[in-house]
């Protein structure tokens, strides 16, 4: 298949920057919401950008899959496909909040080779091609130079399931914020790894997300220069049950931290 990173990019660039834009001409609108679970919600807007999406995507690259959030079903990633998230933050979205995102990554026999995380409401397009660096706008980014916990902004979210592990989740909460400058919950597990990427925050770590919420977003934060593993420290995964991502030069210290209970 022809991976030419310029083409690729170019075309995937602006259908995201089109799906962008339904996502603002809903904005305003009253929002029909559907629970996919006690907090976990879907709009008609989500499900309109993901047929968008992989309407224009599959043009893009007329033989590749898609592992799209809200048409799928299970699966694994083989060969070339498209990984979609139409609208990351849906629960931001619902309230009016901008820190939504459209993610989209494309995985290529073994890894992810394209990662594009768009914030309409914002006007940030965070991109990266593996090898290639990651860019905010088509400018360089790289993660932050910060060696200190102390001195360390770290982002986090919470599944959805979250009544089933709130002790963990707390328990882990009280150790990252007694040790760092501080925790941010943006509500989009997308936005919180480009924030990483580009230096905004020093980790994120969350646990239960999905391939569609971390796949770009990894190979960004890879691309700028840090490091993404699964809390027991092993390679991360787009499957793997958790993410910890950060600059690389605080990740093992808060990985120990994060996994010891507190006192
Ligand atoms: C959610 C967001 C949120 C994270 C959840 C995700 P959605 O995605 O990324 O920050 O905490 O675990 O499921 O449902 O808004 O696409
Ligand atoms: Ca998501
Ligand atoms: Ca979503």
């Amino acid at each position: 298949m022809d991976l030419s990173p310029a083409r690729i990019l170019k075309q995937a660039n602006v259908a995201v920057h089109e799906a962008g834009e339904t996502i603002l001409a809903n904005w305003a609108e009253a929002k029909s919401i559907r629970h996919k679970g006690r907090v976990d919600l879907v709009t008609e807007t989500d499900v309109a950008v993901e047929k968008e999406l992989t309407a224009k995507l599959g043009r893009v690259l007329p033989n590749a899959g898609f592992l799209a959030e809200e048409t799928a079903s299970g699966g694994d990633l083989q060969g070339t496909t498209w990984i979609v998230d139409p609208l990351d933050g849906t629960t931001n979205f619902a309230h009016g909040l901008p820190f939504v995102a459209i993610s989209v990554a494309l995985w290529n026999e073994d890894d992810v080779v394209l990662g594009l995380i768009h914030l309409p409401r914002l006007e940030e397009t965070f991109s990266a091609f593996k090898g290639e660096g990651a860019y905010l706008n088509g400018k360089p980014i790289s993660v932050s130079g910060s060696s200190r916990l102390v001195e360390s902004l770290v982002a986090t979210g919470f599944p959805y399931d979250i009544e089933t592990k709130a002790e963990g989740e707390v328990e882990r909460l009280k150790s990252i914020l007694t040790t760092t400058r501080g925790i941010r919950r943006m509500g989009a597990a997308a936005v919180d790894l480009a924030y990483t990427a580009c230096g905004r925050f020093e980790a994120f770590y969350e646990t239960g997300l999905k391939p569609w919420d971390t796949a770009a977003g990894w190979l960004l934060v890879r691309e700028a220069g840090g490091t993404v593993t699964t809390f027991e420290a092993q390679p991360f995964h787009p499957f793997a049950g958790s993410v910890l991502a950060s600059n690389g030069i605080i990740h093992r210290e808060l990985n120990e931290l994060m996994n010891a209970p507190s006192e």
